[in-house]
C-alpha cells in the first residue's frame, strides 16, 4: 500500500502485548503493517488471522507477509461476525483481535474506487467490489430526503438539504467531478484554511455505501466473543460517531471486561509530525474478564 504507515503502531503492540506463540486476528490488515509487527513478537510459532474486506488490499498484504505465510490465514470477508470466522478458521480463544477501521491510502488514492474528491473517477466508494450497492445507486436512485438524511446523519453536513437537492437536480451522476460540482454549486469552491467544502458528502457516503457504523457495532459485540479470558481487543477509529460506537460497547460490553485506556489514546507530538493521517486516530482497548 504505498504510502500506507501504521498509525498508533506502538500504542497498537502496548495494548495487545503480543508474545511468542500468542494468537491473533487482526480484521482489518490492509497493507499488513500492523500484522507484520504482531508476527515478529510472536515468532517462531504464533498465528495470526488476517482479515480484510477489500481483496485488493488482501493481494497486497499477502505478498507484504509472504515471508510469514505458514504462520498467517488470510481472509476475504467482513469483521462484522468475527466470533464466527475465528470458529471457522480455529482462531476461538484468540489472545487479541486488532481493527484499525477506515479507508487504507491505496483505496483513497485509486481514482477508480471513487472515495476522493481530489481525483476523477465513478461514484463506487464500495470496500468490498462484490457488493452491490455503490455511491452511484444511491446518488441517482434515492430521495431528496433520503440523501439529505445520508448527509446529514453520517458526514455532519449542515447544507445536507441544498446539497441534497443540488445533487437530484444534476441526476444521473456518474463522476467524482460531477458531485463535487453539484456540491460547490450550493457551497462555493474550496477556501484557504478550511476543509474541502465535499469533504463532510463523500465521508456520509461512505459510511453509508460500507454500512459502516452498523458492522462496526456488531464487529465489536462479537470480538468479545473471539477472544479468550485476559485476551484483548484494540480498535482505532478516525471520526466521533465510530469512536463513541467504540466507547459506549466498551462500557456495556457483551461479556464481562474491563476498559483498559480510561482516557483514548491519541498520536503522540512525534507521530502527527512523521504523519498527518494519524491527526484523527482514536484508540480504545478493552480486556475480557
Ligand atoms: C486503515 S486500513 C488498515 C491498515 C492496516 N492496519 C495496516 O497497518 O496496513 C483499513 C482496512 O480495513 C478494511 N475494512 C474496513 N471495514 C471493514 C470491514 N467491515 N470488514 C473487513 N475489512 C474492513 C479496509 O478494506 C482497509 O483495507
Amino acid at each position: 500500500m504505498l504510502g500506507h504507515t501504521p498509525v498508533l503502531a506502538e500504542e497498537v503492540i502496548q495494548f495487545l502485548d503480543p508474545r511468542p506463540g500468542g494468537r491473533f486476528i487482526d480484521v482489518t490488515v490492509g497493507a499488513g503493517g500492523h500484522s507484520r509487527a504482531i508476527l515478529e513478537l510472536t515468532a517462531p510459532d504464533g498465528k495470526l488471522l488476517a482479515i480484510d474486506q477489500d481483496e485488493s488490499a488482501l493481494k497486497q498484504a499477502r505478498e507484504a507477509l509472504a515471508s510469514f505465510a505458514p504462520r498467517v490465514v488470510f481472509l476475504h470477508s467482513n469483521f462484522r461476525h468475527v466470533a464466527e470466522l475465528a470458529g471457522a478458521e480455529r482462531f476461538s480463544e484468540s489472545d487479541g483481535v486488532l481493527a484499525d477501521i477506515g479507508i487504507s491510502s491505496m483505496m483513497v488514492e485509486d481514482p477508480s474506487r471513487g472515495f476522493s474528491f481530489m481525483h476523477e473517477g465513478p461514484l463506487d466508494m464500495r470496500m468490498d467490489r462484490t457488493q452491490p450497492l455503490t455511491a452511484a445507486d444511491v446518488l441517482n436512485t434515492r430521495s431528496e430526503k433520503d440523501i439529505a438524511d445520508i448527509l446529514y446523519n453520517y458526514g455532519e453536513e449542515r447544507r445536507s438539504r441544498p446539497i441534497a437537492r443540488s445533487i437530484v437536480r444534476a441526476r444521473p451522476l456518474e463522476t467524482t467531478t460531477e458531485l463535487v460540482r453539484a456540491i460547490e454549486r450550493v457551497t462555493g469552491g474550496p477556501r484557504y484554511g478550511r476543509i474541502h467544502p465535499a469533504t463532510r458528502t463523500f465521508q456520509a457516503l461512505r459510511i453509508f455505501v460500507n454500512d459502516e457504523l452498523r458492522n462496526l457495532e456488531m464487529f465489536v459485540d462479537s470480538s468479545m466473543h473471539a477472544v479468550r479470558s485476559g485476551g484483548r481487543i484494540v480498535v482505532i477509529t478516525f471520526h466521533s460517531l465510530e469512536d463513541r460506537i467504540v466507547k459506549q460497547k466498551f462500557r456495556a460490553p457483551a461479556v464481562p471486561g474491563r476498559v483498559l485506556t480510561k482516557k483514548v489514546v491519541t498520536a503522540s507530538e512525534e507521530e502527527l509530525q512523521r504523519n498527518p493521517r494519524s491527526r484523527s486516530a482514536k484508540l480504545r482497548a478493552w480486556e475480557r474478564s
